[in-house]
């Protein structure tokens, strides 16, 4: 059964067809980041009308790079939400237009499962598990038993794990988005070098980032001041990039694996676009190895936003009956 995705949820339009849950067919990814840059993060306005523009060559250049026609779609899914409300809609319109069109069903997809199902498009991964989002918007644990099933056990009080990076790297003066200026900096610092923490949550599933990220932008101002100069050494911007991501880093492990004893199990799966960094990845494998778990990561192309991930999930809803109407509409959390 083919699925055609439509996510656009932020600044990417993305189209995919994926068969039966897990075969991507296509995976078409248009971002309209380099609009956003000049501004040091995502303008809604503009991503909302950059989706417009783009949604229906992005979604024609899936079927065809799927090799099939369209007609062959039997299904047409999208993310309606946690995300931008003018690009979500878009996203929605359209979705619902070719589902009339083409005369086949419509289902609507959280944006945040469709992340944790990422790792599901590479196929070994059963349930039940341990679901880490962890991405520009949202940092949240859920226990998954199934894709119909799940429970959040905690999410961020204040910023989100992405976010804390891109803000840290702002701080840096780095570039947007900031996640892998911040790793590719990193490589050549010290990660113990600056004792940085994050903030302690009441839920000790919970995430705090806002604390971590001021207490970076104070670490810079005071050395600054120390040189008096307006600007801190490579060196030294290293070693904070370095010290940030361990401290961030440890904390999604600590947590994680907190989760994965308290519900008793020893899978877990992480998905969303810090996924892809690679020290992330390293040290995820090693906390795992160390606890007999298994950790589970989507190839990086299907860590960040991405249509696949929504047409696999589709697949396997709509399986389980879902489906939506024509008042499908948008939902910001
Ligand atoms: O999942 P995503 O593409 O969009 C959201 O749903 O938010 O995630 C984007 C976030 C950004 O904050 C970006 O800085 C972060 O993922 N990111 C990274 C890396 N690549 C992207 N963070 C850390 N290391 C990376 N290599
Ligand atoms: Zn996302």
């Amino acid at each position: 059964m083919y699925v055609l995705g439509i996510e656009t949820s932020c600044d990417e339009t993305s189209a995919g067809i994926v068969k039966d849950g897990a075969e991507v067919m296509s995976n078409i990814v248009s971002s309209s980041l380099q609009f956003h840059q000049k501004y040091g993060g995502v303008v809604p306005e503009i991503a909302s009308r950059m989706q417009l523009e783009t949604i229906t060559q992005v979604a024609d250049s899936a079927i065809t790079s799927a090799g099939i026609r369209r007609n062959d779609i039997a299904l047409v899914s999208v993310t309606c939400g946690p995300g931008l409300l003018g690009s979500l809609l878009v996203g929605i319109s359209f979705a619902k237009s070719v589902s009339l069109g083409l005369n086949v069903p419509l289902l609507g997809i959280d944006h945040l499962t469709s992340h944790i199902y990422a790792s599901f498009l590479d196929g070994g991964v059963r349930l039940p598990f341990v679901g880490l989002v962890v991405s520009g918007g949202h940092t949240s644990l859920y226990y998954v038993k199934d894709f119909d099933a799940i429970t959040c056990l905690g999410a961020t009080r204040d910023d989100a794990c992405g976010e804390a990076f891109d803000k840290v790297a702002k701080i840096l003066r780095l570039g947007y988005p900031g996640g892998p200026f911040i790793e590719k900096i990193a490589k050549k610092g010290n990660p113990y070098k600056i004792r940085f923490t994050c903030s302690k949550t009441e839920n000790p599933l919970d995430f705090s980032f806002s604390g971590i990220k001021t207490a970076v932008l104070y670490y810079v101002q005071k050395s600054a001041k120390v040189h008096s100069s307006s600007a801190i050494s490579s060196r030294l911007k290293n070693d904070i990039a370095a010290s940030f991501q361990e401290a961030a880093i440890d904390t999604l492990i600590r947590k994680s694996f907190r989760a994965c004893q308290m519900k008793k199990v020893n899978r877990l799966v992480i998905g969303g676009g810090v996924a892809a960094n690679n020290r992330l990845r390293e040290k995820f494998y090693k906390a795992a190895r160390e606890r007999h778990c298994n950790v589970y990561f989507p190839s990086k192309e299907f860590c960040m936003d991405n249509a696949a991930m929504v047409a696999g999930l589709a697949y396997r809803l709509f399986k389980k009956g879902r489906v939506s109407g024509l008042d499908l509409n948008a939902h910001l959390d």
